[in-house]
């Protein structure tokens, strides 16, 4: 049988019993690769071809409230505004909602979702919102899951959200298997109290092409993409090793030139693919001086034109110095 999406729903989900649908609310945390994603082996499941390592952003997330309504069509609000049935969030949203309809029978649902964090801007709002979705459905339902499930699910949704249903580090397995049943997070064993993020915002305006499209674009065409899984896999080695032992600088190094290598493979593409503004490159550059100075910083980026920092608390006094808007979460502490 040819592995689609809601036929692996479905596999794991007849394995369950549901109850009457109820209203249910989840939260579910936002996370920063610090070992990127980038490149999938098959596109209908969001199957990676690398491992990839995130942090969990504590308090910033999605909180996602379902409620069964009478009807055939689904209601969905999305920071406090209603989401048109044309555009394409009500797509992947109510499409997320049929991996569950299928097995437990035709079900709408008014789906209430904000964000404490900005949306599309390479703040990792997407993962939060399948995870968050993800979660409130499977609480509705009342259904009994593993957290392997709960990630799996999510990753149907969107690839990263599978990070997005634990907090901390959560390590995603690439896996090797065709239905992906192999394929979801798991937290590292290990905690980093003094670890700090700072979400630098330079812009929080949509980007111009979305991670999907821009993950299949280098893949495809960038002269660099060929050499990405084996750069990620020794990255994720040294930065998980760092982690065990509380190596900041290791940590550090390894993180900024996994995100660096990553968007230098994008600029490999054709027609090039830059999601820096000229803002970026001059906070990067202001990152670089930091560190000249004896400032313990080092930065990572995403999809988008903004920044995060990594620092301990013992730099927080200094570094607020050089950003004074930068919002700081310590993930092991604000959960
Ligand atoms: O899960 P998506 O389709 O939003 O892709 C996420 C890709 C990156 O954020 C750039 C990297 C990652 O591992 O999260």
């Amino acid at each position: 049988m040819k592995n689609n999406a809601m036929s692996v729903a479905k596999k794991l989900l007849q394995k369950t019993v549901p109850l009457a649908p109820k209203t249910y609310t989840a939260y579910a945390p936002a996370n920063i690769a610090l070992c990127k994603y980038w490149g999938k082996r098959n596109t209908a499941l969001n199957l990676p071809i690398n491992d990839s390592l995130s942090i969990s952003l504590g308090k910033k997330g999605t909180h996602t409230t379902v409620e069964p309504i009478e009807g055939l069509k689904d209601i969905i609000f999305l920071n406090h505004q209603p989401v048109l049935k044309t555009d394409i969030t009500y797509h992947y949203i109510t499409q997320h909602l049929h991996l569950f309809r299928q097995c437990f029978g035709q079900q709408a649902f008014r789906v209430i979702s904000h964000n404490t964090i900005a949306t599309a801007a390479g703040l990792a709002s997407s993962a939060s919102g399948f995870a968050a979705l993800t979660q409130a459905i499977i609480g509705s339902y009342g259904l009994s899951l593993p957290q392997s499930s709960h990630s799996i699910l999510a990753r149907l949704g969107s690839g990263s959200a599978c990070r997005s249903i634990g907090y901390g580090f959560m390590w995603w397995q690439a896996g090797t298997r065709l239905d992906g049943q192999d394929s979801f997070a798991t937290p590292l064993d290990c905690q980093w109290p003094t670890l700090q993020v700072g979400i630098l915002t330079i812009t929080t305006q949509k980007k111009h092409i979305s991670s999907r499209e821009g993950m299949q674009h280098t893949t495809n065409t960038s002269i660099l993409y060929p050499r990405w899984p084996q750069e990620a896999a020794k990255h994720l080695q040294a930065i998980k090793a760092a982690i065990k032992q509380q190596d900041f600088k290791t940590f550090g190094e390894q993180v900024e030139q996994n995100a660096l290598t990553f968007h230098a493979t994008m600029l490999a593409s054709w027609p090039p693919l830059c999601y820096w503004t000229p803002d970026t490159l001059q906070h990067i550059q202001s990152v670089w001086r930091a560190r000249e100075n004896g400032v313990k910083v080092y930065l990572t980026m995403d999809a988008g034109p903004n920044l995060k920092l990594l620092f301990e608390s013992n730099q927080v006094k200094a570094i607020k110095q050089i950003w004074p808007n930068l919002d700081i979460i310590q993930p092991f502490v604000s959960i």
